[in-house]
């Protein structure tokens, strides 16, 4: 049961998820800290050492064996009395100094390796949510997502990696000072043990589940206010409208006060240890005086309490460090396991797909083969038996009422969607694989044009740079050629700065027109061979729809078609209609 509990804590699945360098790389840092203490026991060993001979000089007696041993073993034997203790002080002093200096330079080196790791991590995750197919992204929500790679990875690498990293550093410098301490005084080596060892194990028991359990709270208020401050954007025009700035602000409240009574707690969690252990160190002290003074004869009783006093003030922040990273650990691990999670599932995505280079050309045939398509948690097929071939070049028109499955039929083509069963092949490769093989040979406007926060020509190149910084004169002149085309000509003109102006959230807005056509012009940018168009003229007039539509038509006459509308007029030239009907395909026009 043991090892089963560490093989599912998240500390080892974190490990687990490095790849072998980040993991030699963080072991190397984990024996760097631990190796750090060794410093402190020789800086302690001398000091100790210097304690107990100045008290010996003092009292002009002999130093004990344990003294004259040590002394022997730094070389030092052959020095004078003043000498001596000049050489202790100072190789303590080096020691100790080296010993932080050094701390200094792995802690730095470390948490920017912790950190960088963490931004390689949240890239790799990023990269493989947009590649994985609809149903997948269907199942978490944007806030969920954006949680797990934002916070949760931070929280993996900072709030778990990082402080593992400071508990083997600290009980290392633990295990360190109490050897120290045996090696003094055993009797008082075994009370501080036991002390200090007990004080933190309670602290950790008794908060550790607090600590867990504000630690998810926080993750799930901080989603649900953020998605309630992301809806008062979204939605700000029905608020404005409806008035109901009230009842919105108050949605958005009501959640973040819980956050608010949720984040005091998680700063008040450590602040109790911190209390609980300054009390405990008062009350320790004078019972350990207590002890000295009737126990002890005065050069035993000033050397361990110097050694005490040397190893105390540096064994409380350790043992406060380390029950309080482990807190952290536990704070930590419920957003951190939600990026665990999302790093498992999706690790079965490949990142940077290799291809086989290719010679052949693309083609411009898309064959559906018995194709069902059923949504998760769906009853009902939203495509049913589909069988259908486009040969290159033809255009085909497909219409149904709201809700038949249009979209999801162009969601399947363009590989967005899986089939449930059956095979669809575009050029004769699965669409994920032509996708790959020929970018840009599919060009796809979509019902909603996304908008990126750029500029109208990164908008319409929007992936496809090479060619734009190869030749920048010619690419701006082919997108000016295009929207001319598509109307938009006098528009790009009367803007200042034309192509470069920024467009979206914040910047120069755009008609649901405009938006529409920048989108026509970004899938027409690569010259594509299949043009897969959803609802693509809804915000446009019908004299404008018709323009565009006769525009692609004749500007590129190989280039097969697949569009829907909601009017079939846009589609008198077509070579066929496909009526979609629950699902299910029927041709209802063929040309002659
Ligand atoms: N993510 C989803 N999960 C479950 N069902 C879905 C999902 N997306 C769509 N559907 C269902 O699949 C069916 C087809 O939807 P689809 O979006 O393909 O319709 P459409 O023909 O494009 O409609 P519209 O003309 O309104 O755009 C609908 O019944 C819809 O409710
Ligand atoms: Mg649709």
């Amino acid at each position: 049961m043991f090892a089963k509990m560490i093989r599912d804590s998240v500390f080892i699945k974190s490990i687990n998820n490095l790849d072998s360098s980040s993991r030699h790389k963080y072991f190397l840092l984990f024996i760097g800290q631990i190796a750090l203490s060794l410093l402190d026991l020789f800086g302690l060993v001398c000091i100790g050492t210097l304690a107990a001979l100045s008290v010996s000089g003092v009292q002009s007696e002999l130093p004990g064996s344990r003294v004259s041993k040590v002394v022997e073993f730094l070389g030092l034997e052959g020095f004078n009395f003043q000498n001596k203790v000049a050489g202790l002080a100072i190789l303590a002093m080096t020691a100790l100094i080296t010993r932080t200096l050094l701390s200094i330079l792995i802690t730095r080196k470390g948490m920017s390796f912790l950190s960088f790791l963490g931004a390689r991590m949240a890239r790799d995750l990023v990269a493989r949510y947009s590649l994985q197919d609809r149903t997948g992204v269907l199942r978490f929500s944007e806030q969920e997502f954006l949680m797990a790679s934002t916070r949760g990875i931070y929280a993996l690498s900072v709030g778990i990696l990082s402080s593992a990293i400071v508990i083997a550093s600290d009980a290392s410098l633990f295990i360190v000072l109490m050897s120290a301490l045996f090696f003094v005084d055993k009797n008082l080596a075994i009370v501080s043990l036991l002390f200090f060892g007990g004080l933190g194990t309670i602290l950790y028991f008794s908060l550790s589940r607090r600590s867990k359990s504000l630690g998810r709270q926080e993750i799930d208020l901080y989603a649900s206010s953020s998605q309630k401050i992301s809806e008062g954007i979204r939605g700000y025009r029905d608020i404005l409208v409806r008035n109901a700035h009230d009842w919105q602000s108050q949605r958005f409240y009501s959640q973040r006060f819980e956050l608010a009574r949720v984040q005091a707690n998680t700063i008040f969690t450590p602040l109790i240890s911190k209390y609980a252990l300054e009390i405990s160190i008062v009350i320790g002290a004078v019972l350990f005086g207590a002890y000295q003074l009737i126990l002890k004869d005065a050069s035993a009783a000033i050397a361990s309490l110097s050694v005490f006093l040397a190893a105390g003030i540096r064994i409380a922040p350790a043992v406060m460090r380390i029950q309080q990273s482990a807190l952290q650990i536990k704070n930590s691990s419920g957003v951190a396991a939600s990026a665990l999670n999302l790093i498992e599932e999706l690790s079965v995505i490949e990142l940077n797909m290799k291809l086989d280079p290719s010679d052949e050309t693309f083609e411009g045939r898309i064959t559906l083969k018995e194709v069902d398509f059923t949504y998760p948690l769906s009853s009902e097929p939203a495509i049913k038996n589909a069988t259908l071939t486009i040969q290159p070049g033809k255009k085909v028109g497909v219409v149904g009422v709201s809700g038949s499955g249009k979209s999801t039929l162009v969601d399947l083509v363009l590989g967005v969607l899986t089939p449930s069963q059956g095979t669809i092949e575009v050029s004769g490769k699965n669409p994920v694989q032509a996708i790959r093989y020929w970018p840009g040979a599919i060009g796809y406007v979509p019902q909603d044009v996304f908008i990126l926060n750029a500029t109208i020509l990164e908008n319409i190149v929007f992936g496809f740079e090479n060619e734009l910084s190869n030749n920048p004169e010619d690419q701006r002149n082919y997108v000016h050629g295009i929207l001319d085309k598509l109307n938009l000509g006098n528009w790009i003109n009367s803007l200042e700065i034309g192509l470069d102006t920024e467009i979206g959230e914040n910047n120069v807005g755009l008609s649901g027109g405009q938006k529409q056509r920048i989108g026509i012009a970004r899938a027409l940018y690569t010259r594509p061979q299949i043009l897969i168009l959803d609802e693509f003229t809804s915000a446009l007039d019908r004299e404008t729809a018709n323009e565009v539509v006769k525009l692609i038509e004749e500007s590129s006459p190989q280039t097969t078609i697949l569009m829907i509308s909601h009017d079939p007029e846009l589609m008198s030239n077509f070579d066929v209609v496909i009526q979609i009907n629950s699902g299910s395909l029927k041709v209802v026009k063929r040309k002659l």
